[in-house]
């Protein structure tokens, strides 16, 4: 695991990582707007070995909520189900513990069901539905 800081460095993961998602990423159509916010705000966690594996975008600086949030996760089709996707959620855990965040939140889509069922087994409860589409879901983090 690593730390990306360059805007460069973070796009060519996304665009490597993209056949994870039914609708690439870098297809978006606020994608270069949204790559600016996360450059901006949010910390890009890398899982590689001799090549990218799989990576883990992540807000931990409300210091007010102290709630982070995982804004995206990702791991390449053919790397999935080989416990990379938890060791991104454990990278993201400690980095949110190391700032003093208290829980972690995400928001999925409700026809994701891998995904729930994978935040599922990773400690997260369901919290509320936001509209009809999308959940949020939560796991409290140790002191
Ligand atoms: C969701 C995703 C990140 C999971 O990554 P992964 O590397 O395949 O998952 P892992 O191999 O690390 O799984 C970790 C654990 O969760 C379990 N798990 C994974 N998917 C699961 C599922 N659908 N249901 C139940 N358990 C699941 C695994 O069995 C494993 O359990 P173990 O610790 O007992 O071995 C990956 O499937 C992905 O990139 N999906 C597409 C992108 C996406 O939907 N991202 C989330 C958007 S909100």
């Amino acid at each position: 695991m690593t730390r990306l800081n360059s805007s460069k460095e973070k796009k060519r993961a996304i665009e490597i990582c993209d056949g994870a998602f039914r609708e690439p990423v870098t297809k978006w159509a606020d994608f270069e707007m949204r790559l600016q916010k996360w450059d901006k705000a949010a910390d890009f966690i890398l899982a590689y070995g001799d090549e990218t594996l799989g990576y883990a975008i992540v807000y931990a600086n409300d210091f007010t909520s102290k709630t982070a949030f995982i804004t995206m996760i990702a791991v390449r089709p053919e790397y999935q189900g080989r416990n990379i996707g938890k060791d991104l959620l454990l990278a993201v855990q400690k980095l949110a513990g190391e700032r003093g965040m208290r829980e972690l939140e995400l928001e999925v889509r409700t026809d994701n069901q891998k995904a729930i069922g994978f935040y599922e087994k990773n400690g997260f409860c369901r919290k509320e539905k936001r509209g009809k589409e999308s959940m949020y879901m939560v796991k409290k983090l140790l002191p």
